[in-house]
């Protein structure tokens, strides 16, 4: 055991939002940074790797081993069609994988135990409504029952064993380094496809909405929930939302991209549109979205023409 004042563990280290985490928290040398994922990392991380699936029997050794006195939970099978065509690997990994390491957690002295659960896809939808977190759930995907389910555990094992918990709700998060291969995460998907002088397609009519935020923001907000030894839900999002047509048109202006979109049904479980409401998440230490949408976007982009982490 070492003298560092915060040993964190973060489940998907390795994913998108993982990777952002890590590279900034272990800039902070009272940090110590252990990432348990089933990928091994794409950049370099200044953590201890354990390559560890969340549903294996190991983890309970592992966490004993490690003994962190913060988890952030982000390890996850993250996109919302798959969850609809594989529903029971959905729920395995995200129901029964969280449980599993959420389980273990109580049996040590932790200060935080951080949720990532969704904020797009755990309200519903209702036309011209700002959900905040006081309304009710009302997922439409496997994908968000899964991570509506693991909010409840969270919240029976955290007053049953009083772990401090925290949930986060994130709206559309982009940036450099998301999957431009991915299922999810239209902002890296049609950039590259635009680099390569490939043909888009939009699921759906193009006036579906979402809320994006930039990366670092979420970075930023952990980072004060963390410091702060903050609990509670709260939606982490810009509070603006955006047609996916307009997401197109953007980068295709910044790319000079000379093609139309190829427009296709909408995918299983997509929702029409969500728009979500900040003011909760704006109330901690005087955190706000820092990143204007079209910044963000010339950021990813810039990104994407010099990355080749995936593929
Ligand atoms: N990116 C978004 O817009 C967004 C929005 C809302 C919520 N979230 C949630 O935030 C979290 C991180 O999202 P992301 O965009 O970084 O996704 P990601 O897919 O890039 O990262 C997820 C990571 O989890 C790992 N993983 C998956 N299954 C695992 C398993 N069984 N055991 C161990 N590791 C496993 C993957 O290898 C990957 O590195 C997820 O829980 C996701 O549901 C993301």
């Amino acid at each position: 055991m070492t003298n560092t004042a915060n040993k964190i563990l973060i489940t998907g280290g390795s994913g998108f939002i993982g990777s952002a985490l890590v590279s900034k928290l272990s800039r902070n040398k009272n940090n110590e940074i252990h990432v348990l994922d089933i990928e091994e990392p794409k950049i370099n991380l200044d953590a201890k790797y354990e390559k560890m699936d969340i549903r294996s029997h190991k983890i309970q050794k592992y966490l004993q081993k490690v003994n962190p006195n913060k988890i952030i939970h982000l390890a996850a099978q993250a996109s919302v069609a798959i969850s609809s065509k594989d529903p029971i690997l959905d729920n395995d990994v995200n129901v029964g994988g969280s449980l599993n390491i959420l389980k273990s957690a109580t049996e040590l002295n932790l200060s935080q135990f951080v949720f990532f659960s969704t904020g797009g896809a755990i309200y519903g939808e209702e036309v011209g409504k700002k959900f905040n977190e006081d309304n009710i759930v009302n997922p439409q995907s496997p994908y968000g029952i899964s991570k509506s389910s693991f909010e409840n555990y969270l919240n029976y094992y955290s007053s049953k064993f009083n772990l401090p918990s925290v949930i986060i709700r994130p709206s559309n998060v982009f940036g450099p380094g998301q999957n431009p291969f991915g299922e999810a995460g239209v902002v890296s998907i049609f950039g590259k496809k635009m680099l390569d002088n490939e043909p888009v397609t939009i699921f759906g009519t193009g006036d579906e909405y979402r809320d994006y935020i930039f990366i670092d923001d979420v970075v930023d907000f952990i980072e004060k929930i963390i410091g702060n030894n903050i609990t509670g839900t709260y939606n982490l999002c810009s509070g603006q939302k955006t047609k996916t047509i307009e997401i197109f048109g953007l980068l295709k202006k910044i790319i000079d991209y000379q093609h139309e979109p190829i427009m296709s049904n909408s995918r299983e479980g997509d929702i029409f549109g969500i728009e979500l409401d900040n003011s909760k998440a704006s109330k901690i230490s005087n955190w706000k979205p820092k990143t204007k949408l079209l910044e963000g976007l010339n950021k990813t982009i810039s990104h994407l023409k010099n990355e080749n982490i995936y593929k």
